[in-house]
């Protein structure tokens, strides 16, 4: 395996970026990694959404590309479990799914869950998180209402993920409760199929160097 240095958390607050990959080829997954990495972008999040998802990650952890693994659109603890089996650090939900949650804290393995209204910010309170994605962002108001949400809830870090592009990017990483944006428009499913990573990589270098730009 090649394991990230920093806790995947701290590595999403680095990077302030995750590409979010829904793939189905898991023979593009090694070569995936490195594309980011080599792009300044050595963290991923693979959505156990497609059939390949698994050996994906699987690829990935035992890959050359030293990236932080994290699995996305995690449903159930059972898929929790493949995820971390599959060497996945960091368990991510679309919704804040108890079943999921409640298994990842018992296993110590760090879940950052779905949530858009303050019902369920305050039900992830319970569970003592801090850190929680902020989903479908742009579909529940965006910017806007995140913002709106952190002046009540500024002692969480959110990840804002679903309708984020190079166009909105700067004005949700701008938010001071933004941890790191989501979002599958730096390797698009197309790019991955056509094998495409030298696309990927100018793609990830973008959303890159506007993080850099707001860090100056
Ligand atoms: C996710 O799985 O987190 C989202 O589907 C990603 O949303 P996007 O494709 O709009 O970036």
């Amino acid at each position: 395996m090649a394991p990230s240095s920093a806790h995947p958390v701290e590595a999403c607050r680095q990077h302030r970026l995750v590409p979010v990959i829904a793939i189905k080829e898991a023979d593009a997954a090694a070569d995936l990694a490195a594309a980011l990495a080599g792009g300044g972008l050595p963290i991923v999040e693979i959505t156990m959404r497609t059939e390949a998802a698994a050996a994906a990650m699987r690829k990935i952890a035992s890959g050359g590309a030293k990236v932080t693994l994290m699995a996305g659109t995690v449903t159930t603890p059972e898929q929790a479990q493949i995820a971390v089996d599959c060497g996945a650090e960091l368990v991510i939900s679309p919704g804040l799914n108890t079943r999921v949650v409640e298994w990842c804290l018992k296993q110590d393995v760090p879940v950052v869950p779905g949530v858009c209204t303050p019902t369920e910010i305050e039900a992830a309170r319970n569970y003592g998180l801090k850190y929680l994605k902020f989903f479908p962002a742009e579909a529940y108001g965006g910017v806007k209402t995140l913002k709106a949400l952190s002046d009540v809830y500024s002692a969480f870090s959110f990840m804002p993920t679903g309708g984020i592009n190079p166009q909105n990017l700067a004005e949700y990483l701008k938010l001071p409760v933004v941890l790191a944006c989501g979002g599958s428009w730096m390797a698009p499913g197309d790019l991955i199929h056509q094998r495409k990573f030298e696309a990927i990589q100018t793609l990830v270098k973008e959303a890159v160097a506007t993080v850099a730009s707001l860090s100056r």
